[in-house]
C-alpha cells in the first residue's frame, strides 16, 4: 500500500471513530484519541513566530528559555518554549529525516531540549501537514509523519505546532489524524497543536485529533486584527474543554503595535476564551508594562481554571459587549469591553451571565486587584475607556 491509500485508511479509521463518539455519551464525547493526557488547561509558554518570524537561532530559544526563568515567567506557568517555522534545513538527510539548520541550530534540537529540560521547561517545534512549512524555507511533514514524529520524540520535544501551507488541496481531516496515529506511535506525549487556520471548522473535529487547534488566519500586532480573531474564536465557545482548546492564535501583548489599554483586553479576552496563553514577544527585553500584563496572576488563574469552560459574549449594545462564562466553585467571570471610541457605562445583567435576580454578588477586578467594597444584586456597571475592559469575578453571597 503506497504513503497516500495508508494515511486516507487510518485517516479514516480515526475519523469513524471521532462520529461514533459523537454519537454516544457524555463520557466518550470527552475523548481525545491522541490520549497523551496533556492540555488539561490551556498551554502557556512562548512561540518565536510573532516576534522573531524566521530570523531564529538556537542561541535566541536558550536566551528565551534563560529570560522565562529570570522574569518570574516560567514559575507563572509558561513553560512551553516553541520554535517555529525556518529551523530545518530544505532538504532531509539521505535517509529522510529532518535536519536542523546548520547554519543556526549547530547544536542539533536534542542538545536544545536537554537544555531547556534543564531549566524546568518543555521545548516546541513546528511542521506542516503539507509539502512544504508556509515560509518554504523547510520541508512539510505530509507523507513522511511517522518519521518525523520519531525524529521529534527522539529529540525530547514535547509540543509540535502543524501548520497548513502547501497541502495539495487534500481535506485537512485526512491529513491531519495522519500526524495523530503518528505521535501515538512515537511512544512520547507531545501536545499537538493543530494550525488549520479555521479553515474547515476544526473545533467541530480537533478534540479527537489534538489538543489545539487555530480557529483563525494569522494575528498581527493590531486592535483591528486581535478584535476580529476573537470574534472569530468566541463562536465556537461550546467546543473547548479540558483535553482541546480553541486557538485564537499567539499574543501580541508588547510588541508595540497597540497601546496598553488594547493589550489589556487582549490578554483579557485570550483568558477568558481559555484560549493558549503563548507570549509572542521578545522576552529577553520586555518592559515593565508589558509584565505588569502577561505576569498578572488572577488573569492566568482565570485561564487555568479547572472548569475548562469558554467563555461567550452574552450582550453586545453598539460599541459595548460583556463576554461571560462559568468557573470553578459556583464564581462567574464576566468582561466589560468597549470596543468604540468613547468612554462609556457598561451594565452586567445577572439574567444575562445566568444569576438569579435576587442574588448578592462580591465582585473581584482583577486588574485592579481589588474586591469591590458593594454587594451587588441585579446588576453591575463600570465605566470603561474607549477600547478598555474590565474583568471580574462574581462570587455568589447571598
Ligand atoms: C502560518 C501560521 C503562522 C506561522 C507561519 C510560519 O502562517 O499560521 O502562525 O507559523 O505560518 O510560516
Amino acid at each position: 500500500m503506497g504513503a497516500f491509500a495508508w494515511l486516507k485508511t487510518w485517516s479514516l479509521l480515526i475519523v469513524i471513530a471521532a462520529a461514533s463518539s459523537f454519537d454516544s455519551d457524555e463520557t466518550s464525547n470527552r475523548r481525545n484519541l491522541l490520549g497523551n493526557g496533556l492540555a488539561s488547561t490551556p498551554p502557556m509558554g512562548w512561540n518565536s513566530w510573532n516576534h522573531f518570524n524566521c530570523m531564529i537561532d538556537e542561541k535566541i530559544i536558550k536566551q528565551t528559555a534563560d529570560a522565562l526563568v529570570a522574569t518570574g515567567l516560567a514559575k507563572l506557568g509558561y513553560n512551553y518554549v516553541n520554535i517555529d517555522d525556518c529551523w530545518a534545513e530544505l532538504n532531509r538527510d539521505s535517509k529522510g529525516v529532518l535536519v536542523p539548520k546548520k547554519s543556526t541550530f549547530p547544536s542539533g534540537m536534542k542538545a536544545l531540549s536537554d537544555y531547556v529540560h534543564t531549566k524546568g521547561l518543555k521545548l516546541g517545534i513546528y511542521s506542516d501537514a503539507g509539502f512544504y512549512t508556509c515560509s518554504k524555507k523547510m520541508p512539510g511533514s505530509l507523507g513522511h509523519e511517522e518519521i518525523d514524529a520519531k525524529s521529534f520524540a527522539s529529540w525530547g520535544i514535547d509540543y509540535l505546532k502543524y501548520d497548513n501551507c502547501n497541502n495539495g488541496g487534500i481535506r485537512p481531516t485526512l491529513r491531519y489524524p495522519v500526524m495523530t496515529r503518528a505521535l501515538i506511535n512515537a511512544g512520547r506525549p507531545i501536545f499537538f497543536s493543530l494550525c488549520e487556520w479555521g479553515d474547515l471548522h476544526p473545533a467541530l473535529w480537533g478534540y479527537t485529533v489534538g489538543n489545539s487547534w487555530r480557529t483563525t488566519n494569522d494575528i498581527s500586532d493590531t486592535w483591528d486584527s486581535m478584535i476580529s480573531r476573537a470574534d472569530q474564536n468566541e463562536v465556537y465557545a461550546d467546543y473547548a474543554r479540558p483535553g482541546g482548546w480553541n486557538d485564537p492564535d499567539m499574543l501580541e501583548v508588547g510588541n508595540g503595535g497597540m497601546s496598553k489599554n488594547e493589550c489589556i483586553v487582549h490578554f483579557s479576552i485570550w483568558a477568558i476564551s481559555k484560549a493558549p496563553l503563548l507570549i509572542g514577544c521578545d522576552v529577553r527585553n520586555i518592559s515593565k508594562d508589558t509584565m505588569e500584563i502577561i505576569a498578572n496572576k488572577e488573569v492566568i488563574a482565570l485561564n487555568q481554571d479547572k472548569l475548562g469552560v469558554q467563555a461567550k459574549k452574552v450582550r453586545m449594545e453598539g460599541d459595548w459587549e460583556v463576554w461571560s462564562g462559568p468557573l470553578s466553585q459556583y464564581r462567574i467571570a464576566v468582561l466589560l469591553l468597549n470596543r468604540g471610541p468613547v468612554r462609556t457605562e457598561i451594565t452586567a445583567h445577572w439574567d444575562d451571565i445566568g444569576i438569579a435576580p435576587t442574588t448578592s454578588v462580591q465582585a473581584r477586578d482583577l486588574w485592579e486587584h481589588k474586591t469591590l467594597n458593594t454587594r451587588f444584586t441585579g446588576n453591575l456597571t463600570a465605566t470603561i475607556d474607549s477600547h478598555g475592559c474590565k474583568l471580574f469575578v462574581l462570587k455568589l453571597v447571598s
